[in-house]
């Protein structure tokens, strides 16, 4: 063999050894669950044969423990960039094989050095998160590293997308990165997140839960609202995550891809004019609305499973992504409480800062009352919606399909909030708040005082809702632009889209504002 050959050789045996991950009895116990190696994971995820591996001969420096006898090259995450539809997106997966894929300071400096090629470049950052938390055996410096990983994930917060797939048991400080980013994908059955595992809970509160109830997909999809999807397996999980980037910019400066349209943007939508049904106590699927309004009806939801009073999610109009936020009648009538106001501020704020223009759908009788909404502080959560709204400087366009009432008319993309284009169906009704209620408070008295209470109360409830159970008001007052009927809401919404396509709009400097936590 020439020397020319024995250092191919040698190349070639280093690749070997670090695509062999913790060797083969652990890549086995780990496939047995069902999961992919990071490798693949990363194969599937990029268009085929783009995915470029950096930092692959990386080792740690630890030397307590024993640790400098065992190294493995990479240490545990594979870092690199390729492309998903031709474009160029930086990811990381954790190694589960290699030390529980627990982040040592050199695991750290590897993800660091791709996030920060991802901002610099304006490219989307994947984390495929499997991983133990930090490194035992290094004491402080993997919490110096997770720190590092922090930092850069709140510095890249509304510069690039971020996005977490969750595909193992993530503890400790495996947890908190994906907090920070934009989106957290989870897979059914084989991916948890938590602070802590069910022991440590059982020797501190005794309580006894086990790792799928305190931290599965379905927990953080629908009790926390921590992850805003979830999905069968690796593969179809990273299928999602590809889907989830075909409508988001690569970065804060881009506009969001635009997808050729064959669906006509005059196509008539008869198929809802009688979606709102005639009782206003009577729900209907808000979805329905939305799907037959967007191209090709499809449309992408965000946190599906969490607070669904309230939808939000990614569609195209006219080959245009647009995020659409509406409340849902079929779930508590509309209302809003603690937590749908924290998933539709979280949604604006994100279409806000990668100039995805906002469609909001309204149908919402108010803010939910009791004593659990107020004590979880419905007033904090509340304000954060009216804060992400009127901050938002994307295109705002808003239909009011039947009752916007009070705070909550304001909230939802109102003109007052700096909404653009604001239509109503005729079946709106836009007040202080629904006839009844209003009767039994300003005219309580007269009522009480009627010959026949009943048919008293009734009159006034029909002169109130003559009034202003109604779009007609806002639209002499020019809060509303056109009352429009459910068959044009398509192309209404695309028109308004284009005028606003060069749309230009600021708020005041300053170092940042301070959102009601
Ligand atoms: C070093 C670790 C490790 C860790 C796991 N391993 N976690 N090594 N540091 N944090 C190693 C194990 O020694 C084992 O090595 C291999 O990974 C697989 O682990 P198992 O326990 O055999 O796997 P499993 O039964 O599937 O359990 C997975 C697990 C469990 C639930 C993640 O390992 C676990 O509870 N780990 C500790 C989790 C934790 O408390 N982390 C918090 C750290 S503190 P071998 O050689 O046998 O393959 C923290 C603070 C940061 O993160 C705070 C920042 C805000």
């Amino acid at each position: 063999m020439s020397r020319l050959q024995e250092k191919f050789e040698i190349l070639a045996k280093r690749n070997q050894e670090a695509e062999a991950g913790g060797g083969e009895a652990r890549v086995e116990k780990h496939r047995a669950q069902g999961k992919l190696t990071a490798r693949e994971r990363l194969q599937r995820f990029f268009d085929p044969g783009t995915f470029i591996e950096v930092d692959k001969f990386v080792t740690h420096q630890c030397t307590d423990f024993g640790m400098d006898e065992t190294k493995f090259l990479g240490d545990g995450v594979i870092t690199g960039y390729g492309e998903v539809d031709g474009r160029t997106v930086c990811a990381f997966a954790q190694d589960f094989t290699v030390f529980g894929g627990s982040l040592s300071l050199t695991m750290s400096n590897k993800i660091c050095k791709i996030m920060d090629m991802a901002q610099k470049s304006g490219a989307p950052v994947v984390g495929m998160n499997d991983s133990g938390g930090a490194r035992i055996q290094e004491g402080v410096q993997s919490l110096a590293g997770y720190g590092n990983i922090f930092h850069r994930n709140v510095m890249n917060s509304g510069v690039i997308p971020q996005i977490s797939v969750i595909m193992g048991t993530c503890a400790g400080g495996a947890v908190y990165s994906p907090a920070l980013t934009d989106f957290t994908f989870m897979v059914d059955g084989t991916s948890h997140m938590f602070i802590t595992g069910p022991r440590v809970i059982k020797s501190v509160t005794n309580e006894d839960v086990s790792t799928d109830a305190l931290g599965g997909a379905l927990t953080h999809n629908k009790t926390s609202g921590v992850a805003q999807f979830m999905a069968e397996n690796d593969d179809a999980c990273l299928a999602q995550v590809r889907r989830l980037l075909s409508y988001l910019p690569s970065n804060n400066y881009e506009d969001p891809p635009v997808a050729p349209c064959s669906d006509p943007v005059d196509r008539k939508l008869f198929e809802i004019n009688e979606t709102v049904p005639e009782n206003p106590n009577k729900g209907y699927d808000i979805k329905d609305i939305v799907r037959a309004m967007v191209d090709d009806g499809e449309f992408l939801e965000v946190h599906e499973r969490y607070a669904l009073n309230i939808v939000v999610g990614y569609a195209r109009m006219g080959g245009t992504t647009v995020g659409i936020v509406a409340n849902q009648p079929n779930v508590l009538a509309g209302c809003l409480d603690c937590d749908a106001s924290m998933k539709g501020a979280r949604f604006v704020r994100c279409c806000d800062a990668f100039n995805i223009p906002v469609v909001t759908l309204v149908d919402v009788p108010g803010y939910l009352p009791g004593t659990d909404q107020e004590y979880r502080g419905i007033i904090k959560h509340g304000a954060k919606l009216i804060y992400a709204y009127s901050e938002c400087t994307v295109p705002k366009i808003t239909v009011i399909t039947r009752k916007a009432y009070g705070g909550a008319y304001i909230v939802m993309s109102s003109r007052h909030l700096r909404g653009d284009v604001n239509l109503s169906y005729p079946t709106a009704e836009i007040a202080v708040m629904g006839p009844q209620g209003a009767v039994d408070i300003v005219f309580r008295r007269e009522i009480d005082q009627a010959e026949n209470p009943q048919t008293a109360r009734q009159a006034k409830i029909d002169e109130y809702t003559e009034k202003f159970a109604s779009p007609y008001q806002a639209a002499q007052l020019g809060y509303i632009d056109e009352v429009i009927l459910p068959e044009d809401t398509r192309i209404r919404v695309i028109q308004a889209l284009r005028a606003l396509r060069a749309k230009r709009d600021t708020n005041p400097p300053r170092k940042h504002g301070n959102i009601p936590l």
